[in-house]
């Protein structure tokens, strides 16, 4: 049989149950949206960070099992001062043991949270991170190599931003006020109402892909928002779901920034992709005072998948995000967008050496690999190069302050490519070539095809805290689909 009859086969026989046992949720939509409270590290003691069991209404009227930072589900927003120590207190009150990785982050291996420094219950990790990175919008979370899915899934999660004293950010940037974190995630309930994390056949080869959209937290939430210029700070915090952000009245807005800071310029827009990890700030002009509603158009993860194997079922339907409200005009900030932003894209050089990624679904004899995943028997059959991933093995090493060009492709499906310890810039997508600085700085690239990405490290990594590059669908990273380098 052929693979894809066989893929087919699986979807029409085992899909089916899963819809039946979950709902979609009938909340109304409305509630207001959760703004994270803030947390300024610098480097004085006392910024605590504790990983909780929590209990979190996700759903008015019942309670779920979480976890969070300091809270029942999710964290604070952390403001880190690029040139300021950030020094933090990770505290573990969980059952498990836990990292915090501060994702974007240019900090050496031993600060950086990755599966290597997972610590267990009772324990307190107190990492003093530089922060020597541009303004930028970035995501912290737990990475317990075979656990992150889960920790995540449950809310051990959040956002940062980076500020930079040094640039004059000529932006709405007045937190709460018309700077909004939006950290976007989809989730699944039971039918009582509590969450559950069931992967199934599908989430496990695919990834789990919930049936209902939360925004920090929060279903389907609605922002009343100052009439004029607003900045929202999307991240895209979900285990596996591609969103395609749009507005219902198709209205333009413009994307400032990407995963590590700003854009040379505006670049205007009616959609925006964001694949997981991916962040995107944008400005939306609200002075027309309209009420609108941020949807997403399901996007399927591609290849030989097509559109059938898509988790959640129909593929032509529109995601609900949230809603927005209008109120009186913005007595802060700019009224005009600026036609150029200080943005830090830089010229890497040429590369002094190449390396090439093939993501694989299977690392072995890929029916019975595909098997394997199917029936949840052996999660680390997923990999990198054809090999799962091995705590105790180091993939690459490179070489501290050298630019070198990665050529990543994948077999079968797309994926969300993630490397720590740098920012890089994007040179070819899908086989094309694009214009690095129209993307910006990045550190998660979705993988559709031959991709190349310029990338120079100058934060270095050893063998026993090695940095990590993996798909960041959660679940493919949990079964193996990534490797480790150090940077020396
Ligand atoms: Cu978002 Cu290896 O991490
Ligand atoms: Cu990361
Ligand atoms: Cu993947």
């Amino acid at each position: 049989m052929k693979r894809r009859q066989f893929l087919s086969l699986g979807v029409a026989t085992l899909a089916a149950p899963a819809i039946i046992s979950r709902r979609t949720v009938a909340a109304e939509p409305g509630a207001p949206l959760p703004i994270p409270d803030v947390m300024e590290v610098g480097p004085g003691a006392g910024n605590i960070l504790s990983a909780i069991k929590g209990r979190a209404e996700l759903i008015p009227g019942v309670e779920s099992d979480t976890l969070g930072y300091g809270q029942d589900y999710l964290g604070p927003l952390l403001r880190f001062q690029r040139g300021r120590t950030a020094s933090i207190d990770v505290e573990n009150r969980t059952d498990d043991p836990i990292t915090a990785h501060w994702h974007g982050m240019h900090v050496p291996g031993y600060l950086d949270g990755g599966p290597q420094l997972a610590f267990g219950p009772g324990k307190t990790w107190s990492p003093e991170l530089p922060v020597d990175h541009p303004a930028a919008t970035l995501f912290y979370h737990s990475h317990v190599h075979g656990r992150t899915a889960e920790q995540v899934y449950r809310g051990l999660a959040g956002m940062i931003i980076i500020d930079d004293p040094e640039i004059d950010d000529p932006l709405p940037r007045d937190y709460g006020v018309n700077d909004f974190p939006l950290i976007v995630q989809d989730r699944s309930f039971d039918r009582s109402g509590r969450l559950t994390y069931d992967l199934g056949m599908m989430g496990r080869m695919q990834g789990f892909h919930g049936d209902d959209v939360l925004v920090n937290g929060a279903i389907r939430p609605k922002l009343t928002v100052p009439a004029g210029l607003v900045r929202l700070r999307l991240l895209n915090a979900s285990n596996a779901r591609i969103y395609d952000f749009n507005f219902t009245d198709g209205r333009q807005f413009h994307q400032v920034a990407s995963d590590g800071g700003l854009l040379p310029s505006p670049a205007a827009m009616v959609n925006l992709r964001l694949a997981p990890a991916e962040r995107a700030e944008i400005i939306v002009d609200f002075s027309d005072r309209s009420a609108v509603r941020l949807v997403s158009r399901n996007v399927g993860s591609g290849g030989m998948m097509g559109g059938g194997m898509m988790g959640g079922g129909n593929n032509t339907a529109t995601l609900d995000v949230m809603s927005f409200d209008v109120g009186d005009a913005s007595t802060s900030g700019p009224v005009q967008l600026p036609g150029s932003l200080p943005a830090t894209v830089s010229d890497l050089g040429e590369p002094v050496r190449t390396r090439e990624f093939i993501l694989n679904i299977s690392s072995g004899n890929m029916i019975s690999s595909m098997l394997n995943n199917l029936i949840g028997q052996d999660r680390q059959t997923m990999g990198i190069n054809g090999e799962p991933y091995d705590m105790s093995r180091i993939d690459q090493q490179v070489q501290l302050g050298e630019t070198e060009l990665w050529r990543i492709n994948a077999d079968m499906m797309t994926h969300p490519f993630h490397v720590h310890g740098v920012s890089f810039q994007v040179v070819t997508m899908g086989g094309r070539a694009v214009n690095p600085a129209e993307i910006g700085w990045k550190d998660v690239v979705h993988i559709e095809g031959p991709t190349e990405i310029l990338l120079r490290f100058d934060k270095p990594a050893t063998v026993d805290t090695p940095f990590m590059y993996h798909c960041h669908i959660l679940e493919h990273e949990d079964a193996g689909m990534m490797g480790q380098f150090t940077v020396g």
